[in-house]
């Protein structure tokens, strides 16, 4: 048997339809950037994420360096995010010209640890970047009292987590903005690239519009910007999708449940861990070998009998070579869970048109390889 890492195909022959139908609208309204069907779109990402206002925008990253240059911070500023994220959230803070501060991660969760937080502010910090990573929420309560006691701004990362909860907390409730993106394999995802920013700030809403539009609200009349739309046509394909997102987002839960039901008695990984209270959309279902030295061989494993696993991420941002490309950087204290991770982490197949059979499939081999262990 063959288990894929992802499910793009089947979930677009499941609604086929409906896709196939907002795209022929865009095709027959001659309007492909910044029409009807965007607009549409940011109307109901706004409606789904609870927030006054979405702006679509070329792809994730750009929609974090956005919300940093319309927040005034770049050049002698420092950003604090975690050392395990996906690259793009280091790499958004140097294009916005800061200096990206990393933290370690919580042990269990993988988010920022916001006890780590604090010791890493000077007084040239001006924002927090925390990353829902894999599909759990950071812990948004303490990092907002943090924000508010030393006057920083917070973007949420939102790339991996569209559809989740905190614990009495949406996303986008407790930062000054959100930024998240569609690219193909995210919960949300379009047959290319996008991304988008919602925030309840009017101001940041209007300076980002203008951004992405060459600095331009009217026609002929612009000031420095750049070209980041989300164009229509992934607009449309996103529209459909987005009206099944908590049904394909209760998918991967069900999908991680069987997970860690089937692999709960392995000795040589710890299981993902769900924070009480929050509603995780599991991105990523991403185990641990305890062993560092097991990690490699297990992955073999895995892909030599037909499991398409990953890793997310096994080389931390300041493990990379030639980290820090001569942009400003720093490590604030110890970041030895983000290195663990990196040298243990595996996920397995996570997408909602997985089948039981994949699943229990992938879930013998894991047992297989964990039995045959001494
Ligand atoms: C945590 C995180 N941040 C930022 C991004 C960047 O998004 P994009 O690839 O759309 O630029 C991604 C995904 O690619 C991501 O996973």
């Amino acid at each position: 048997m063959k288990v894929e890492f992802y499910g793009h195909v089947r979930q677009y022959h499941n609604i086929k339809a409906e896709i196939d139908k907002n795209i022929h609208t865009v095709l027959e309204s001659g309007q492909y950037v910044m029409g009807p069907m965007l607009k549409n779109f940011e109307t109901e990402l706004a409606a789904y994420l609870g927030t006054k206002h979405a702006v679509g925008l070329g792809n994730g990253t750009d929609a974090i360096w956005l919300a940093l240059m319309t927040l005034g911070v770049g050049t002698g500023d420092e950003v604090i995010t975690h050392a395990n994220t996906f690259f793009a959230t280091a790499e958004a803070i140097w294009i916005a010209g800061a200096t990206a501060v990393f933290v370690d991660c919580d042990p269990k969760t993988k988010c920022i640890d916001p006890a780590k937080i604090e010791a890493a502010i000077t007084p040239k910090t001006k924002a927090i970047i925390p990353v829902h990573l894999y599909g759990q929420c950071a812990d948004m309560k303490a990092i907002r009292k943090i924000a508010d006691k030393h006057k920083l701004y917070v973007i949420e990362d939102n790339a991996q987590a569209i559809g989740a909860r905190g614990d009495g907390f949406k996303i986008s409730e407790l930062s000054d903005a959100a930024t998240t993106s569609f690219i193909i394999q995210k919960n949300l995802g379009t047959f290319g690239d996008s991304g988008a920013l919602v925030t309840n700030n009017e101001k940041i809403d209007t300076t980002v519009r203008k951004l992405r539009n060459h600095g331009s609200n009217a026609r002929n009349v612009h000031s420095y910007g750049f070209n980041s739309r989300l164009d229509d046509i992934h607009a449309g394909i996103l529209s459909a999708k987005l009206k099944h997102i908590d049904e394909y987002n209760d998918l991967r839960r069900k999908w991680a449940a069987r997970y860690t039901a089937g692999l709960k008695a392995a000795k040589n990984f710890t299981l993902p861990f769900e924070q009480p209270g929050y509603r995780h959309v599991f991105h990523l279902y991403v185990i641990e070998t305890k062993n560092p030295a097991q990690r490699d061989p297990f992955l073999k494993f895995l892909n030599d009998n037909g499991v398409d696993a990953k890793t997310h991420y096994s080389i931390a941002i300041h493990q990379q070579a030639g980290y820090p490309w001569g942009k400003g950087a720093r490590i604030a204290g110890s970041v030895a869970n983000a290195e663990q991770n990196a040298a243990t982490c595996i996920s397995l197949p996570m997408f909602p048109e997985l089948t039981e059979q994949e699943v229990d499939y992938v879930i013998d081999r894991v047992m297989e390889w964990d039995k045959a262990q001494k």
